[in-house]
């Protein structure tokens, strides 16, 4: 997008000028090159102007009382830093214009002033200034590009995540579906206990993925069919720490989910893994994952135990809470499934689920530095 120039449409110019003449005789020169001429006879006067009208160039004297050009300069680029600023020196006093220019001023103009000089100055700067607005158009563009291509790779990279959790699942006809069951108690349960929308994402993403660690854990182990031996056992829970580390650099940003991946074997009472965590170490975030991993895990079939019903693995979350689970997330899971009847839920169709809007990851989006 381009300003008109001036010959197109006529632009406003500020004079700003204590002496009389000397804004009288600029003000001609500009509306004689086609500027609609608005004039001030102090920098007071100047933002006054300014907060009422737009205008893109202001040409300015230094010397003045009252305020000087200089602080009008700064109250402009504080206020209006699109405002295109010229500003009009005595020969004698260049260094004074240089220093302007420091400040933010894009041009000055020399007194006593030809009428070209005045043209060409006040021209350039307006070049100028539509240039560095381009520019700066140009880069918030490529920023958003940059912002939505770290997004798409996050997409890709959690629906990858999730598609390998989904095929792990699969191999084995005892977990199939699990993830995906978790995630939407673990996320009805948030609902009940109150969380907001990005809260129950966050849990409902680490649902899906709390188990992703299985991928480092031996097969026989995972499809064993009889009780695991201690060292089996041990090597089993190390998916919670696995998981954790194959996600931990994606999603430093996401700390719930990362909590939910590696905690949600602790239990209430510091006797789980991988950290024996108890109490508030505990984010609520892991606490729905647990009650809601473990009522799941209950209420499917495993290769050395029968599928429990819905009543008797509900009647294991009463026994257990207070060591094992939280009395809160307990409680919220049967407010919100209060009809046993219809527990367990059947598997969900696949959703693959993304961060919540304005959770940047820390290793992509560029604005997270
Ligand atoms: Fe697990």
């Amino acid at each position: 997008m381009t300003e008109p120039v001036v010959s197109d449409e006529r632009i406003t110019c500020l004079v700003v000028d204590d002496e009389p003449q000397l804004r009288d005789a600029l003000r001609r020169v500009l509306e004689l090159s086609g500027y609609d001429v608005l004039v001030a006879a102090s920098g007071v006067e100047a933002l006054q102007v300014l907060e009422g009208t737009q205008v893109p160039l202001v040409i300015s004297d230094i010397r003045m009382p009252e305020m000087d050009g200089f602080t009008l300069l700064r109250r402009i680029r504080e206020k209006w830093p699109e405002v295109a600023v010229v500003m009009v020196t005595a020969v004698t006093e260049v260094d004074v214009a240089v220093a302007c220019l420091k400040l933010g001023a894009l041009d000055y103009i020399l007194k006593p002033f030809q009428v070209e000089e005045v043209e060409a100055r006040a021209e350039q700067a307006l070049d100028k200034r539509r240039l560095l607005r381009e520019n700066k158009r140009y880069q918030a563009h490529l920023a958003d590009l940059v912002d939505q291509q770290a997004r798409r790779i996050e997409e890709l990279f959690l629906e990858g995540v999730q598609t390998l959790v989904e095929a792990l699942e699969a191999k084995d006809a005892y977990t199939r579906g699990h993830s995906s069951r978790v995630a939407i108690y673990s996320g009805a349960i948030a609902r009940t206990l109150g969380m907001n929308e990005t809260e129950v994402r966050l849990v409902e993403l680490g649902s899906e993925l709390h188990d992703v660690g299985k991928i480092g854990v031996r097969e026989a182990i995972l499809q064993k069919p009889g009780k695991l031996e201690p060292h089996e056992y041990e090597h089993l829970m190390e998916h919670t720490v696995i998981g954790a580390r194959i996600l931990d650099p994606l999603l430093k940003n996401a700390p719930e989910v990362i909590s939910v991946v590696r905690s949600h074997h602790e239990r209430l009472d510091g006797s789980g893994l991988p950290d024996g965590l108890s109490g508030d170490a505990l984010p609520m975030h892991t606490r729905i994952v647990t009650v809601a991993d473990s009522f799941d895990a209950m209420t499917s079939a495993r290769p050395y135990r029968p599928a429990m019903d819905a009543s008797e693995a509900i009647a294991e979350l009463h026994r257990c809470t207070g060591s094992q689970f939280d009395p809160d997330a307990v409680m919220a899971f049967l407010r919100t499934y209060p009809d046993e009847q219809k527990l367990p839920i059947t598997t969900p169709r696949t959703v693959h689920r993304t961060l919540p809007e304005g959770v940047a990851t820390g290793v992509w989006s560029i604005s997270s530095d």
